[in-house]
């Protein structure tokens, strides 16, 4: 059925203004001002934005890692990204040097397809590449459509990546025209910090800050940068956090490098203090790269004030306070990594940002969902509001007061990162392909209606967009 959304401001990366929407077979059929269409279901936006869908870059959903396995699956995860005004995510399928990167990507598909609320897509995660392999790679990148492939330089137990494959994958990249993502920190000197820290009795969580400082997020950040540049392949660093790494974003764009930075809203809004907290309440700040002091947000904010730093990952990765997250109550380097961030995503960087003057409201669209689109092969299907354009639309009223807690969010999680956190503005209602997720704040969409994204390997003239 057609819908028709009348009354409200239409918000994109470029354009706020007046103007009604006509939804038809899932796509936007029409936009302009008294559209009246007798067949079309009428949605009142009167005082709304009307922003296009969340595109959240980096999610981990299901996913096997320290020894447990996140407490988001496709389901609550999905769920939760749809109440945050997210419509459509690009999780990391993980691979394993002894299986075929094909059986990996079944496996990935297996857990979404029955599951997932809103569409997806999947980033190819290599640890390493073996003759067959390398042979592999780009077929399966053409087959399922997937534009980037994700490279680990930490967790030298589990993912790590070393400099060859790096290198190896900048390669396939350069040759499929695929982004390389890069976590970037030295897994193997934090190795050597964790086993100092722990030689001196420290077992608190505040030490997995202070053993993967700032430095070695810089270090490896040099290194991804310089080489992708010999490859003359594109880099996308996930989770930038501190001044270190910045540096060097900045100064490789500025020589013209192919290099894009994504931030994460904790490492915009909370502080590496959060870490000491009593009671192993720390552990709920674990993850990496950790959180800094106080004085990276700014940096932060600044970068992406200055288009240095293009998007905004949530990085979801949850596991439970009263559950996983107590798996290193005696040793702080057994705490599963990561937290739940996924339905707060947009939220925060719309209240910290646009309400408190960091950012404007375009500027907003783009590092929520614009940038992302065009980085990972999604736009203009993706990413904004245009006429052939996926009816993917967030109903945002920008004057609704809220408090994030964990005792109203939909992860599968106990506790928020942001308990307590005021925010303003708060997604209503929230459509995918034209259908709503998300309807009056209560859920109406169905298990099972996201549709995985095959996705385009970037134009030039895209790519000029992002890199200015
Ligand atoms: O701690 C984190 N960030 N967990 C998820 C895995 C990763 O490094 O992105
Ligand atoms: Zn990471
Ligand atoms: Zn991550």
């Amino acid at each position: 059925m057609k819908k028709l959304i009348t009354g409200g401001t239409i918000v994109t990366a470029a354009d706020k203004y007046e103007a009604d929407i006509l939804i038809e077979d899932g796509k936007i059929a029409y936009i302009g001002k008294g559209i009246v269409d007798d067949e079309a279901e009428v949605i009142d936006a009167s005082g709304q934005y009307v922003f296009p869908g969340g595109i959240d870059p980096h999610t981990h959903l299901d996913m096997p890692f320290n020894n447990t396995v996140t407490d988001d699956d496709w389901e609550s995860g999905t769920i939760a990204a749809a109440f945050g005004g997210t419509t459509t995510i690009l999780d990391f399928c993980l691979t394993a040097g002894e299986i075929k990167l094909m059986d990996a990507v079944d496996k990935w598909h297996e857990k979404a397809k029955d599951k997932a609320v809103i569409d997806y897509g999947f980033h190819l995660m290599i640890g390493d590449l073996n003759e067959d392999t390398l042979v592999e790679l780009p077929k399966v990148l053409e087959q399922e459509g997937i534009t980037s492939i994700k490279v680990f330089l930490a967790y030298a137990k589990e993912f790590q990546a070393t400099d060859r494959t790096l290198y190896q994958a900048f390669k396939v990249g350069k040759e499929m025209g695929a982004v390389v993502m890069v976590h970037c920190e030295n897994g193997s000197v934090i190795d050597e910090l964790v086993e100092e820290a722990k030689a001196l009795g420290h077992t608190e969580p505040i030490y997995h800050a202070l053993t993967r400082p700032p430095q070695l997020e810089g270090e490896a950040t040099k290194r991804a940068i310089e080489l992708a540049h010999l490859a003359d392949a594109e880099l996308y660093v996930v989770h930038v956090t501190c001044k270190e790494a910045v540096d060097e974003i900045i100064a490789a764009r500025q020589k013209g490098y192919k290099v894009y930075g994504e931030t994460c809203p904790p490492y915009l809004t909370l502080d590496q203090s959060a870490l000491e907290k009593p009671n192993f309440e720390g552990a709920k700040y674990v993850w990496s790269p950790p959180l800094r002091p106080k004085e990276h947000q700014e940096v932060l904010w600044n970068a992406l004030k200055a288009k240095q730093l293009q998007t905004i990952g949530s990085d979801q990765c949850s596991f439970n306070f009263n559950g996983k997250k107590r798996l290193g109550i005696d040793d702080f380097s057994k705490i599963p990594n990561g937290g739940p961030f996924i339905e707060d995503r947009f939220s925060v960087l719309y209240s910290e940002g646009v309400v408190k003057g960091k950012i404007t409201i375009n500027e907003f669209v783009d590092m929520i969902s614009t940038n992302a689109a065009k980085i990972f092969g999604l736009y203009p299907q993706k990413g904004t509001i245009a006429v052939g354009s996926d009816a993917d639309i967030v109903l945002f009223d920008p004057r609704k007061e809220r408090i994030i807690s964990a005792e109203t969010h939909h992860m599968n999680v106990d506790y928020s990162a942001f308990e307590g956190l005021k925010v303003t503005g708060e997604p209503i209602s929230v459509l995918s392909r034209g259908n709503f997720v998300v309807k009056d704040k209560e859920f109406v969409g169905a298990l099972g209606s996201g549709q995985y994204i095959k996705r385009q390997v970037k134009k030039e003239e895209t790519k000029e967009v992002v890199t200015q």
